[in-house]
C-alpha cells in the first residue's frame, strides 16, 4: 500500500466524515452516528494552523490525496502539571483496515511524541472487546492500567473500556547522553 502521511487539512473533512459514517469505525470510538462534514471541517479548522505553543497533531494516512486513516495526539486538559501527558485516538476506514495503515500511523505519531513534542505519557481508552485495537496498542508499547465500568454507550449497551497508557521508552537526556 503506497501511503503518504501528513498533517490533516480542512479539505479532508468530506473523506473523514465518510470514514466515520461506518458503524464499524465510529462504533469503536466515542463519535456519534450521522458524521457531519461540517463538524469535521470545524474541528480541523480549529487545529490549522496549530495554536502557538500547541504540540497537538492529527495525521492523515492518504492513498493518493484521500485520507484512509486518521490518528491524533490531543491535550488532556489545561493543567500545567499534566503537560507531559497527551491522549491518543486512531481510526482507519473499513476498506483499508488490516493492511498496516494503523501501524504506520502509530509509528509516525509515536516518533513525533518521543523525539520532538516532549510527551512523556500517552493515554487512551479502548472498548474491552476491540481486540484489533488492543493488539495494535500493545505492539506499540501501551499497557492496560485498569477497566472502567459502563464507560460509554455503544449500540444500546453501556460497555466497559480499558484505560491504556505508554510512557516514553527512553526518556530524553541532556545532549542525548546519560553520562
Ligand atoms: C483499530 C484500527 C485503528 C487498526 O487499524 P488497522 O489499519 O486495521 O491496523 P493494522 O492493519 O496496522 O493492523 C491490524 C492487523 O493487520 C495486520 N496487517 C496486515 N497487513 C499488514 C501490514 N502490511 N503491515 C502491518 N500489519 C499488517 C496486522 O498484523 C494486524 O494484525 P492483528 O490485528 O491480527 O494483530 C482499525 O481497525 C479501526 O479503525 N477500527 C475502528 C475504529 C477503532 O476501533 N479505533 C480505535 C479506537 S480505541
Amino acid at each position: 500500500m503506497n501511503l503518504t502521511l501528513r498533517r490533516v487539512r480542512p479539505a479532508d473533512a468530506a473523506a473523514i466524515a465518510e470514514q466515520f459514517a461506518d458503524p464499524e469505525v465510529f462504533g469503536g470510538t466515542l463519535q456519534l452516528p450521522f458524521a457531519s462534514e461540517e463538524l469535521w471541517a470545524q474541528r480541523i479548522a480549529g487545529m490549522n494552523p496549530p495554536a502557538p505553543g500547541s504540540n497537538e497533531l492529527v495525521l492523515a494516512a492518504c492513498l493518493g490525496d484521500k485520507p484512509v486513516g486518521l490518528a491524533g495526539l490531543h491535550a488532556v486538559g489545561p493543567s500545567v502539571r499534566r503537560r507531559h501527558a497527551m491522549m491518543l485516538g486512531i481510526t482507519v476506514a473499513k476498506a483499508a483496515q488490516g493492511q498496516g495503515v494503523g501501524n504506520a500511523l502509530m509509528t509516525a505519531l509515536l516518533d513525533y511524541a518521543d523525539n520532538w513534542a516532549q510527551v512523556l505519557r500517552i493515554e487512551l481508552t479502548v472498548f474491552h472487546d476491540n481486540q484489533r485495537a488492543i493488539r495494535l496498542y500493545e505492539r506499540h508499547g501501551f499497557a492496560p492500567e485498569g477497566r472502567l465500568k459502563a464507560y460509554a454507550m455503544r449500540n444500546g449497551a453501556y460497555e466497559d473500556v480499558l484505560a491504556m497508557a505508554r510512557l516514553h521508552p527512553r526518556q530524553p537526556m541532556v545532549g542525548g547522553d546519560a553520562d
